[in-house]
């Protein structure tokens, strides 16, 4: 093969055949063609696109340039989720438990936040002495044990995506429909699962600016994981407003256990984690249909049963799981401050970028991949749309330990929250289904 043959292919519109992506895709991870070339293919790739199929062979060649971890020896269905990331999102905390103990097994591995977009490793890593860096076998084994495990990357997952994704990153060539998909699928597919459920973002503080967008993304991504012979759903969900009341590390860890202990079950994060996790049941043939599978979530959230599963993989995962009911032994913050509305009226915008730039800047995220967090700081008590407030009353409270980055985050927060006097039109939180 002449890697400028198959690129020229690409640069004029045609579709390449699966053994071209195959050999250039290979190549390139094992360095025998350069970085050059490749950015030139993603290039193409970018301008021209490619066909489902070429996707699927892309996607195939990626995921089997790693390790698939072996799960065979888990009897239950294999189900999983994944986000496309956003504010304030931390339904996987509160949904795997919840899969987990109506029966389905649920492999989960996770990233870290990168930019305003948070990560639920860095969320778990707030707990005292919680490990996310386990080995294959001890997270099979937790999965038999609890039903569930949440863990970062091992060994060697897909090592094309990682150099791919490194140099799409510094070649303007990450918003790329098949590029993505191809990224995504490939680690997901890594964890062994027979079915996935997609949550695709779209709005102010998702990777897709526009419900357009993200329906482009879903089906891509629901014909990729068909074509590979997975059970595969995708939700299309708003992120033009954080996700919860809180945004922050360990703010984010309270809030998952109040819901998983069966608080706030009627807010936006209860309804799109109980949509999700309904559709991961009847994936896993766990139940009928969406019906049926909310009244065993509510059962499991009732009785405490899915807190309990939470708690079990807390503790096999050597944190503490005495935190998850006395709060005061999670990171904190020494300066909390309310910051309050301005004038009476209706909450019109909290701006999902605002408030994720605000914990950024606070020193709940980070902008390299190896800056360090602080997992105490963030914003609780988030005014949500349609709200109606008064002059002086509470929008949010920000939670710091450095009183120069509690003003920076300040300046972020006044600019996200807007109030008019009137309601503005709702809008959808789930917005349509993509899948069989
Ligand atoms: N997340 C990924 O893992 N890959 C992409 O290409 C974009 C987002």
């Amino acid at each position: 093969m002449v890697p400028q043959w198959i690129i020229e292919k690409k640069r004029d519109g045609q579709v390449l055949e699966a053994d071209e992506i195959r050999e250039f895709i290979e190549g390139y991870t094992a360095g025998r063609i350069p970085d050059y070339q490749m950015a030139a293919m993603a290039m193409a790739i970018y301008f021209k696109g490619m066909t489902p199929g070429e996707i699927a062979a892309l996607t195939d060649t990626m995921l089997h340039s790693g390790d698939v971890i072996d799960t065979s020896a888990i009897a239950l269905p294999k189900v999983d989720k994944h986000s496309t990331g956003g504010i304030g999102d931390k339904v996987s905390i509160i949904l795997a438990p919840l899969a987990a103990a109506a029966g389905v097994a649920v492999p989960m591995i996770s990233g870290r936040g990168l930019g305003i977009t948070g990560g639920t490793l860095d969320k778990l890593g707030s707990i005292p002495r919680f490990r996310t860096d386990l080995t294959e076998k001890r997270f099979i084994e937790i999965i038999q044990d609890c039903g569930f495990s949440m863990m970062g990357q091992t060994g060697d997952v897909a090592p094309a995506d990682k150099k791919l994704y490194a140099l799409r990153d510094v070649t303007a060539t990450v918003p790329s429909i098949p590029l993505i998909t191809a990224s995504i699928m490939c680690k997901k597919l890594a964890e062994g699962i027979d079915s996935l459920v997609l949550d695709v973002k779209w709005g102010r503080g998702a990777f897709m600016k526009s419900v357009a967008a993200a329906r482009e993304l879903a089906e891509s991504m629901v014909r990729v994981g068909q074509a590979m012979g997975k059970n595969i759903t995708a939700y299309i969900t708003s992120m033009n407003q954080p996700l919860g009341r809180t945004v922050g590390n360990s703010l984010e860890i309270i809030e998952s256990m109040e819901c998983l202990k069966g608080k706030h079950l009627d807010g936006d994060l209860m309804q799109v984690t109980l949509k999700l996790t309904a559709e991961m049941l009847v994936l896993g043939g766990k139940a009928k249909d969406e019906a049926e599978a909310h009244g065993i979530m509510r059962g499991l959230l009732e009785s405490g049963k899915a807190f309990e599963c939470f708690k079990r993989m807390t503790e096999l995962q050597g944190g503490d799981p005495a935190a998850l009911d006395d709060y005061s032994k999670l990171p904190g913050a020494s300066i909390v401050r309310d910051y309050v509305a301005p004038a009476g009226g209706v909450v019109a915008r909290v701006d999902a970028d605002g408030i994720g730039r605000a914990s950024l800047v606070l020193g709940g995220g980070r902008q390299k991949t190896d800056d360090g967090i602080d997992p105490g700081v963030g914003l609780s008590n988030l005014a949500k749309v349609g709200q109606a407030v008064s002059a002086g009353e509470r929008l949010a409270t920000l939670h710091a330990n450095d009183p120069a980055k509690l003003e920076q985050a300040l300046a972020y927060v006044e600019e996200a929250f807007s109030i008019a006097p009137e309601a503005p039109a709702p809008e959808p939180l789930v917005v349509e289904r993509i899948g069989r």
